[in-house]
């Protein structure tokens, strides 16, 4: 006898579902994302080598960049090793059910082509920020390309299983987390005294409001049609807790504490903190109307109570937590 695997049917819903979307995706791509063509590009931020001046403007830059703390600087490599690590996202996203059901990266399916638009983008980040910090002088960049490479070799696991409606939520929560992420730093950048890297993150906190708002209406989609399963993904991936793209930096290495390190820097800074998670969490109940939805099975007017209180609950932890007092720093000379 044939040993298979028991037919899933959560799971096979789901992938119906996100087919029946692959559209409206589509239309994202091409109104959503932009043309390589008219897109910025990191060269757009950067001083070129061309120029006679050119180590004038070197050291104009980092003149510039003098004056930010070490702290922010840490917390800025960090966020560029996690943009560094593109080839796990587009890889993870290409394993989710229904998501790429040809295994062909030359598919025309607007899924498929929303996978590499996307991912094209997200590639321009890690290069930009790579590049400035490299500029400053002031990053041990042997140490961050050790990271970078360690965090690739390791993988990516986000928790959402292969489930694409799980992997939305992910999406949506995670996209709008680094916007806040670089905007905040943008912010301290340029109290710092540096207002190109202000620039650079804020233009770069642009992209991903807008990969925000694509993932954002796909899962407003999904709802939609189904919002009992809709819901449910949402429950289940609240539970399971976002995990940070870049947990698996250290990981096997000789500092493996570097991604908390880290962590506890851009808490400490106000980059991105316990307030922030919260405030995600309100800003998608809120989104996707929660609280309002009616019809619901008995599993998702469960999940449905979890959910409209559980932006309180993380405010009053967030309320609790107390930046770590010490920090230590990573990638600097
Ligand atoms: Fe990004
Ligand atoms: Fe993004």
């Amino acid at each position: 006898m044939k040993n298979s695997k028991p037919i899933n049917y959560e799971l096979e819903k789901n992938m119906e579902v996100i087919s029946q979307l692959d559209d409206l995706v589509g239309d994202a791509v091409d109104n959503i994302l932009v043309d390589p063509e008219t897109c910025w590009q990191p060269s757009d931020f950067l001083p070129e080598f061309g120029n006679p001046d050119i180590h004038d403007e070197i050291k104009l830059l980092q003149k510039r960049a003098e004056g930010i703390p070490d702290t922010v600087l840490t917390s800025l490599v960090g966020n560029m090793i996690t943009e560094e690590a593109l080839p796990s996202y587009q890889t993870y996203f290409n394993l989710l059910e229904g998501i790429n059901e040809e295994r062909s990266l030359v598919s025309p399916s607007g899924w498929v082509r929303w996978s590499k638009a996307w991912t094209a983008e997200e590639n321009r980040h890690g290069d930009l920020l790579n590049k400035y910090l490299y500029m400053t002088g002031r990053v041990d960049m042997k140490a961050v390309e050790i990271t970078i490479h360690r965090l690739l070799t390791n993988g990516f696991d986000p928790k959402s299983e292969s489930d694409p409606y799980q992997a939305m939520i992910y999406t949506s929560f995670q996209e709008r987390a680094t916007k806040v992420s670089h905007v905040n730093t943008g912010k301290l950048a340029d109290k710092a005294g540096d207002p190109v890297l202000a620039r650079i993150c804020k233009t770069i906190a642009g992209d991903e409001a807008r990969h925000e708002k694509a993932y954002k209406s796909f899962m407003s989609k999904i709802f939609e049609i189904d919002p009992n399963g809709a819901i449910l993904a949402f429950e289940k991936m609240m539970k399971k807790q976002i995990v940070m793209p870049a947990v698996l930096m250290g990981e096997g290495g000789p500092n493996p504490s570097i991604y908390t390190r880290f962590s506890e820097i851009t808490q400490k800074v106000g980059i991105y903190t316990g307030w922030d998670y919260a405030k995600i969490i309100d800003h998608l109940v809120n989104l996707w109307k929660i609280e309002s939805l009616t019809g619901l099975n008995d599993a998702a007017s469960k999940a449905q109570i979890y959910l409209s209180k559980l932006a309180d609950r993380y405010m009053r932890v967030a309320d609790r937590m107390k930046a770590p007092e010490e920090v230590q720093l990573a990638w600097l000379k």
